[in-house]
């Protein structure tokens, strides 16, 4: 005789899996809560458009300081998250703008305009969840345009 599939089982497994997951909580990325003089903000002071593009859309990944939602803290999405953060910082970390040698800081404003210019940032899935983040046509422009004529 087959053998059913025991459904109940394998559903409070997989339920009793996802709640003993949300026990791992990585460690935040929050440093206090402070603007660091070394931030790019700090050190370029851009128009306040600007900033508010980079705000709501680039720090949360690219700097020391990211705002949570709550949604942010269940897993398994929030190993995503903090993965982002992670490897986001490795690459560009606003914060530390000024701690970036000259050459670095050019290679990046650089590869900012591309990637905004591809829609590659904000990353996608991260879109899906915080749609507050999405950059209007003139939100990107305004960010090219102040980049290249900064240069
Ligand atoms: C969800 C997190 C997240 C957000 C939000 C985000 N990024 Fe990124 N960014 C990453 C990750 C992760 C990488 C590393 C490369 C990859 O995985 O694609 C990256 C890479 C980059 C790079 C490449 C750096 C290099 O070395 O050339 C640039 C530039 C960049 N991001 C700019 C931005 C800008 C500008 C914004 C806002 C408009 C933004 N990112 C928003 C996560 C994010």
């Amino acid at each position: 005789m087959k053998q059913k599939p025991k459904w109940k089982t394998i559903s409070l497994s997989v339920i009793g899996f996802l709640v003993a997951f949300q026990f791992y909580q990585p460690a935040r990325n929050v440093y206090d809560g402070q603007v660091e003089g070394s931030d790019f903000i700090q050190v370029y002071n851009p128009p306040k458009a600007v900033n508010q593009i980079l705000e709501k859309s680039c720090y949360n990944c690219h700097s020391n300081n990211t705002k949570y939602e709550w949604f942010d803290y269940i897993q398994p999405g929030r190993m995503f998250v903090e993965s982002h953060i992670t490897n986001g910082k490795q690459d560009l970390n606003f914060s530390e703008w000024s701690n970036y040698y000259r050459g670095k800081q050019e290679r990046l404003l650089q590869s900012i305009v591309t990637q905004v210019e591809k829609n590659e940032m904000p990353l996608l899935s991260y879109l899906w969840l915080h749609p507050e983040a999405r950059l209007t046509k003139d939100e990107k422009q305004a960010l090219i345009n102040w980049i290249k004529d900064k240069k």
